[in-house]
């Protein structure tokens, strides 16, 4: 089959076109014929070498969408021809088969109708994480304010709706450049403000309060100010590192003294120690799309052959919403 692989860490012209043989759906797995897969910022710092070395050609790619072309051993619930989106714990999105965990095959025909295989192509890494962040890591409650950061790109967008379905009462968000901030309106924020000087605007938004939940994938400098923005038992859950910068280390004491939280969330974890719980969060949220509670906005359907470029936009910074790759 042909699929998207490196052999080294590096810049985006690491990724190439390979052939490979299919791959097989061992027990409790299913193989998919990809229609669609999801680019992700994950698969940018895979690339780099953030999570170690390709063993020897890694095919990127989290999630994916198409039909069961086969079923493993000890699979039920699932038939061939199903349509499905699939998590990728171990990647292998950007190809023409990939093999997922069976439970984290997400049926598209759902209770409340059909989602297609386009904007399915972006949820299956984006929506249990955006779900899980918010429900399980920061335990949002409704009636609770929540900040946003990245709100533009693919987790953010739908972390901004999926907050709203679950009873959050203000939301607002940032972003790295103005022009995002004009496009990420159409998610529902009650404002948007540049990330450069977030901890005044939201200050002055919220009347000195700050915000019960600060949601919060950038990392370094951004982290340290959404401490300063939380209202008494305020939670920052962090999932990300997009600016790459070096860990903190950060005294205790100030979280004692001010009542404030730090929780952690990680897909990877959740999929080998609480599988069933990412399942709960993933079918909760794909209940929200099919409902049209939350809208998965396609902006870029590039050809798998174009994944380096995919790369390139995302890496520098200038996606929005969703880019897909037609397999
Ligand atoms: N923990 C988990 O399980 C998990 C799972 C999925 C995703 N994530 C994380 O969630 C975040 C969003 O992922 P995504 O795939 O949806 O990507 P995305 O938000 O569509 O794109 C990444 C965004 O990161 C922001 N960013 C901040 N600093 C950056 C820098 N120095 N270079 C490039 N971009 C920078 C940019 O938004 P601005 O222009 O607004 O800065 C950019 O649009 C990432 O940090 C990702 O690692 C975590």
């Amino acid at each position: 089959m042909r699929a998207i692989g490196f052999e080294e860490n590096g810049g985006p012209e690491v990724l190439r076109t390979v052939e490979v043989p299919n791959p097989d759906a061992g027990p409790g797995e299913v193989l998919v014929r990809v229609a669609y897969a999801g680019v992700n910022y994950a698969e940018v710092q895979h690339r780099l070498g953030d999570f170690g070395p390709p063993d020897p050609l890694d095919i990127p790619g989290m999630e994916a969408s198409g039909h069961v072309a086969a079923l493993g051993e000890n699979v039920s619930g699932l038939a061939v021809g199903d349509p499905v989106a699939v998590y990728l714990p171990d990647g292998g999105g950007y190809a023409e088969y990939a093999v997922a965990p069976a439970r984290f095959a997400f049926p598209l025909r759902t209770s409340l109708g059909e989602i297609d295989l386009r904007t399915a192509g972006g949820v299956a890494l984006v929506l249990p994480t955006a779900y899980g962040v918010l429900a399980g890591a920061a335990r949002l409650r409704p009636g609770d304010s929540v900040l946003i950061h990245a709100v533009a790109g693919g987790v953010g967008s739908a972390a901004a709706q999926i907050a709203r379905a679950l009873g959050a009462d203000t939301v607002y968000g940032t972003v790295g450049s103005s022009d995002k901030a004009e496009y990420a309106k159409r998610f529902g924020y009650d404002a948007v403000f540049p990330r450069e000087d977030f901890l005044g605007a939201v200050r002055d938004a919220t009347g000195g309060r700050g915000v019960d939940v600060v949601l919060d994938p950038v990392g370094g400098p951004t982290r340290l100010a959404s401490l300063e923005v939380l209202a008494p038992f305020g939670r920052v859950a962090f999932y990300g590192e997009a600016a790459r910068h070096p860990d903190l280390n950060l005294p205790l004491l100030p979280l004692w003294k001010n009542n404030r939280a730090l929780t952690g969330y990680t897909i990877g974890d959740v999929s080998r120690r609480a599988p069933d719980v990412l399942r709960t969060h993933g079918l909760a949220a794909l209940e929200l799309v099919a409902s049209g509670s939350v809208h998965i906005d396609v902006t870029d359907i590039l050809p798998l052959a174009a994944a380096a470029q995919a790369h390139e936009r995302m890496q520098a910074g200038r996606n929005v919403g969703k880019t897909l790759l037609a397999v």
